[in-house]
């Protein structure tokens, strides 16, 4: 089985890693277009593999598409990051066309791939990447909402002082600042609402330090941040290949689903061997639903910037 992750900036290298240490496929091709910096992270990453127990091997690749022939799974995180001050939306000028390169050039090597997006704007990357390759919906999949709802869950477990693995929560909507949308109503720590421990005003500041999570990271850091994002990007691909039909957020093509068409958006979705299998109505109340309607005419309005 092999793996591509295009992009050897932090993201795409820190997610080749998880991938790796999980030994989620025999081959793992990292790709990048800047000379030697993915031959280099990759035989950096072979030269711990033995202390890692880790026996898939990563191969590095400076532009040369050939060698991701036959890739079940392609990650997509190159383009330029954000920096301070940025929001993701302001990278759709450069990006939208490396996204649009990539994924034809990844196509063109694996036609049965299935793609996840990274790249930002990642909802309106995924919609071009699904447009320009013609690809089946269920094999473009945009990562937004898991990484977002991984940040939620550490708001509200400094909020409870609890353990994150005791806790669900999901964050839907458009992967923006101000478009997603944190469900706290639907939050639970093992099965209780976590509005029975946190008041209204904890819980309010817990969904507005969600949405700026990654702007939070990025003032800190200089540029986007990427254990998370890269964590992320793992465990989607997991999903696809142990076919573990998790229920996780994500950017997906709706057609009708939560009153949209036309979009791309994170819903949650069941993630399988054939990359989204199925999306999940939760049934959100009236407040939820127009906080959803405004955040995709957002998604919409960025989506009328790009040439398809
Ligand atoms: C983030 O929120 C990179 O969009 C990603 O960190």
């Amino acid at each position: 089985m092999k793996v591509t992750v295009v992009g050897a900036g932090a993201v795409g290298a820190t997610c080749a890693d998880n991938i790796a240490r999980k030994e989620l496929c025999e081959e793992l091709v990292l790709l990048d277009i800047k000379e030697g910096i993915s031959e280099g992270k990759s035989i950096d990453f072979m030269q711990s593999a033995a202390l890692l127990g880790s026996d898939t091997k990563i191969i590095g690749s400076t532009n040369d598409y050939k060698k991701t022939a036959g890739s079940k799974v392609v990650i997509i995180t190159s383009g330029i990051p954000r920096k301070p001050g940025m929001s993701r939306e302001e990278l759709i000028g450069i990006n939208a066309g490396i996204v649009k390169g990539v994924t034809q050039n990844i196509l063109e090597q694996s036609p049965d791939a299935i793609i996840i997006v990274i790249s930002n704007p990642m909802d309106t990357m995924t919609y071009l990447a699904l447009k320009s390759s013609g690809l089946p919906k269920n094999r473009i999949i945009g990562m937004g909402g898991i990484l977002d709802s991984s940040r939620f869950k550490y708001y509200l477990s400094t909020a409870i002082g609890c353990s994150m693995q005791d806790l669900q929560a999901v964050v839907i909507g458009g992967h923006g600042d101000t478009t997603m949308i944190p469900l706290t109503r639907l939050a639970t720590y093992n099965g209780t609402p976590v509005s029975n421990l946190l008041d209204e005003g904890t819980l309010k500041k817990v969904a507005a330090d969600t949405m700026v999570g990654g702007a939070t990271l990025t003032g800190l850091l200089g540029t986007s941040a990427w254990y998370a994002p890269g964590a992320a990007g793992a465990t989607l691909v997991e999903a696809i290949i142990r076919d573990e039909k998790k229920l996780i957020p994500c950017c997906v093509m709706l057609d009708g689903e939560y009153g949209q068409k036309d979009i791309c958006i994170g819903v949650p979705v069941v993630i399988g061997k054939n990359g989204w299998e199925k999306i999940i109505d939760f049934k959100l109340n009236d407040e939820e639903q127009a906080a959803f309607n405004k955040s995709a005419d957002a998604v919409r309005n960025m989506n009328g910037a790009l040439t398809l």
